[in-house]
């Protein structure tokens, strides 16, 4: 029923070559090597009740369904279900719930995350618990009897707080919840959830999936039949899918993936390296360091630690100077392209998160965050040591 991934890949395809080539066949009509972009919005019937298996653009798309085919095999799960954002895919995972459940949530969750949480799913007789999610214990205390689901994000953004999966998986089955993971920050090659027990992954595709800056769009990936069946059914219903030119994107993104990520890797360790040995820069987080107080279980769960790291220095007035004086670190949102970008939490990301909150979750005004892109190591540092200078 749902289409089969596994076309010219064995079952020991590694990962690099699953992301190359699982879900796409050459097509059927051309034998064009590469997916086309199936720009349509409906397709003829050869008779009454007899076609193709395709009948409307929201319900079938062949380029969407080749890349759902492409990031479930990706991520290790059984079926995958594209949405036009990140935070579309995680109201179709709220779907799951009915009126009187509980959650619980990492405390550091993404700022749109919570926002979606609070002030818009609350209306619907849904409560949330935000904990520190990498305290398993206090994971426990939150649970109720109308618990349904935990939603972990490790690491955490911008702090970079880890979860242990493992641990969470057997905490949350053995209360009969699900464990939801939002993978976006690491990218399915530095972590694979379902692979410790995850239930659904989730991800912005906006970042490391798709990686070139260029497309806005999510995904969730299932396990249990029963909620393939349903996501598959909200999919369609509220059809917040995702196009066919942005499905062609992130298909095209998932190509380079295992590459990307070696280098957004190999730049992000350097760049923790350096700002922890720099006199002006207080705190910097990042799962890589020896001095990351989870580095061990970083090791264990991740492969690599990513392209993310954040670090204090120490005021809103020093933070300011620093963003205000780079040159090759791009000021803005978002995470995961090619290119190295710099921003604020506290008035970007995490605006809409209130001041009690942040401070409570260690997002200070003098915190900076730096999505590690792919260029040489040696400018990137090259500008953030002249930007330093003028701190
Ligand atoms: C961890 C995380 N999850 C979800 C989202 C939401 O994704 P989108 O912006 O594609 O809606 C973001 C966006 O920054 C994010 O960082």
């Amino acid at each position: 029923m749902y289409r089969n991934w596994i076309v010219k890949l064995t079952s020991r395809a590694r990962f690099s070559t699953i992301c190359l080539h699982a879900g796409q066949e050459p097509d059927p009509s051309t034998g064009a090597i590469i997916t086309p972009i199936y720009q349509t919005s409906t397709y003829v019937q050869e008779a009454l009740g007899r076609h193709k298996g395709f009948e409307y653009g929201r319900t079938q798309n062949p380029t969407r369904m080749a890349l759902e085919g492409n990031l479930s095999a990706i991520e290790g799960g059984k079926a995958g279900f594209a949405f036009a954002s990140g935070m579309a895919a995680i109201g179709a995972i709220a779907t799951l719930l009915k009126s009187g459940d509980h959650v619980v949530v990492s405390d550091n969750t993404y700022g749109g995350t919570f926002r979606l949480f609070d002030k818009v799913l609350r209306r619907y007789d849904l409560a949330f618990t935000y904990v520190d999610t990498s305290k398993l214990d206090e994971v426990e205390r939150a649970f109720t009897p109308a618990t349904r689901m935990l939603f972990v994000e490790t690491p955490t953004n911008p702090v970079m707080r880890i979860t242990d999966l493992h641990a969470a998986a057997d905490l949350a089955h053995r209360h009969d919840v699900r464990l939801v993971v939002d993978n976006t920050f690491a990218s399915p090659y530095i972590q694979r959830p379902i692979e410790f027990g995850a239930d659904l992954v989730t991800h912005s595709t906006t970042k490391y999936l798709n990686g070139h800056s260029d497309s806005v769009g999510g995904i969730v990936i299932a396990v249990r039949d029963d909620d393939i069946e349903w996501l598959k059914f909200v999919q369609n219903a509220e059809g917040a899918i995702l196009g066919p030119f942005d499905s062609w994107l992130v298909l095209r993104g998932t190509k380079t993936l295992a590459l990307r990520m070696q280098q957004h890797s190999a730049n992000g360790l350097a760049l923790a390296r350096f700002l922890s040995t720099h006199p002006k820069v207080g705190q910097v987080y990042y799962p890589g360091l020896p001095t990351h107080p989870q580095h061990e279980l970083a090791k264990r769960q991740m492969n690599g630690f990513g392209g993310m790291l954040a670090f204090d220095l120490g005021s809103l007035e020093a933070a300011r100077s620093l963003l205000n004086a780079v040159r090759l670190h791009a000021l803005a949102e978002s995470l995961g392209g090619v290119e190295t970008l710099i921003s604020h939490p506290a008035t970007m990301t995490h605006a809409s998160v209130p001041a009690d909150r942040r401070a409570a979750i260690g997002i200070t005004d003098g915190l900076v965050r730096i999505s590690a892109g792919i260029e040489d190591i040696d400018d990137l540092v090259d500008d953030l040591a002249q930007a330093l200078d003028r701190v």
